[in-house]
């Protein structure tokens, strides 16, 4: 049985977080919303508990986690060496969705990191997380609390819906802001290279470091390429509905080849739906499927934040198919992008 504790995000019951804390203590496994997505939690320093969330989650071993810290004391009990480009990042960033790789502590145990001798570390700021964090004393790991490869949770009911009665505490919080999860940025190479888009994007890190590299051509990596980034599988996010991204510079080819996709499918009894953009949904009007509309594409942080709630909520529709277009590779378009391309079962480019 997991127990579901609701706390309100604006003003957090502290004797739910003791309670919630005192468990993570005990070894038990916590999910936690943090302004990204809801994470999976352990406390870090407990071997058997960091553990039981590969269990849990069905994750392989080689997965590595993000430890979650409250304070820049903690960051000093993770990491073993602090440089000053980190020092700068954590100044702009922090808290927020920044997850920063960086030489592991020994005190945290090789498992956290997939035994590697870094580790993954970021300051979330979401109320519930930090005060959670604060009370337990202890850095928290925690990945994404969804099932392996399956679409990160946004919401308390999706993380039941993929791990009730595996774990042994949940906080209900409520939605988060961000809604896609944290930019990874490795910062143990020559030049920081982003592992994962995220939250934080690529222009606001070049303000303030000289040079932040993207990691290759995301959509080439899969497990056959060595994994800088272990968990980065080119299949993940998946939906249980096909999805098919139509991938494009420009928006009206990119509509009107989802409308020629979406007639074929039609056609063949499929029960198909759009991902739509606000100003795209007058055009897909006239074909009777079903839109799920997640934002302006003016504003691509809504889209990114509506992305992963509208994929669950078509795949408890049981749709077949999931058509969707990219929307750029500027700002918040490249996380938007890389999601959706992890989260395709064919991608479709054109002009
Ligand atoms: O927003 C987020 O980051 C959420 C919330 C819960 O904080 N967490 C999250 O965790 O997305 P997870 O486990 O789903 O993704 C962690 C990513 C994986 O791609 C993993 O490979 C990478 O971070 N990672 C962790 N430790 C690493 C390390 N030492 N070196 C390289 N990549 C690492
Ligand atoms: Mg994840």
């Amino acid at each position: 049985m997991t127990i579901v504790l609701k706390v309100d995000p604006r003003q957090p019951d502290l004797e739910k977080i003791r309670q919630a804390a005192a468990s993570l203590l005990e070894g038990n496994l916590v999910a936690f919303p943090t302004e990204t997505v809801y994470g999976l939690g352990a406390n870090a320093l407990n071997r058997k508990a960091v553990e039981r969330v590969f269990y849990a989650k069905g994750r392989p071993f080689q997965d590595p986690l993000i430890v979650h810290i409250a304070s820049l004391q903690m960051l000093y009990e993770v990491v073993n060496n602090v440089p000053n480009e980190a020092l700068s990042l954590i100044d702009q960033f922090w808290p927020g969705p920044l997850t920063l790789i960086l030489p592991r502590h020994p005190s945290i145990p090789a498992e956290v990191s997939a035994g590697l001798n870094t580790v993954a570390v970021r300051m979330p700021s979401h109320p519930i997380a930090l005060a959670l964090i604060e009370h337990a004393g202890v850095p928290i790991a925690a990945p994404s609390a969804n099932r392996f490869g399956h679409t990160s949770p946004t919401s308390a009911a999706h993380v039941l819906a993929d791990l009730d009665g595996k774990i042994d505490l949940l906080i209900d919080g409520g939605e988060p802001i961000v809604g896609v999860e944290s930019t990874v940025l490795d910062l143990t190479q020559q030049a920081p290279v982003i592992l994962r888009p995220g939250g934080v994007t690529h222009e606001e890190l070049m303000k303030v470091l000289d040079s932040v590299l993207l990691h290759g051509d995301e959509s080439s990596i899969d497990q056959k390429d060595p994994m800088p980034s272990p968990g980065m599988l080119s299949r993940h996010y998946a939906p249980q509905a096909t999805l098919i991204l139509i991938e494009s510079e420009n928006s009206t080819n990119a509509c009107m080849r989802i409308i020629a996709e979406a007639t074929l499918l039609l056609e063949s009894g499929k029960r198909v739906a759009i991902l739509s953009a606000d100003e795209d949904a007058l055009i897909f009007e006239q074909l009777g499927v079903r839109i799920e509309i997640i934002g302006s594409s003016q504003n691509l942080a809504q889209i990114a934040n509506r992305l992963y709630s509208a994929i669950r909520l078509l795949d408890e529709e049981k749709i077949d198919f999931i058509l969707a277009r990219s929307y750029g590779s500027k700002g918040m378009g490249l996380a938007i992008l890389d999601r959706l391309r992890r989260a395709a079962s064919k991608i479709i480019n054109i002009e």
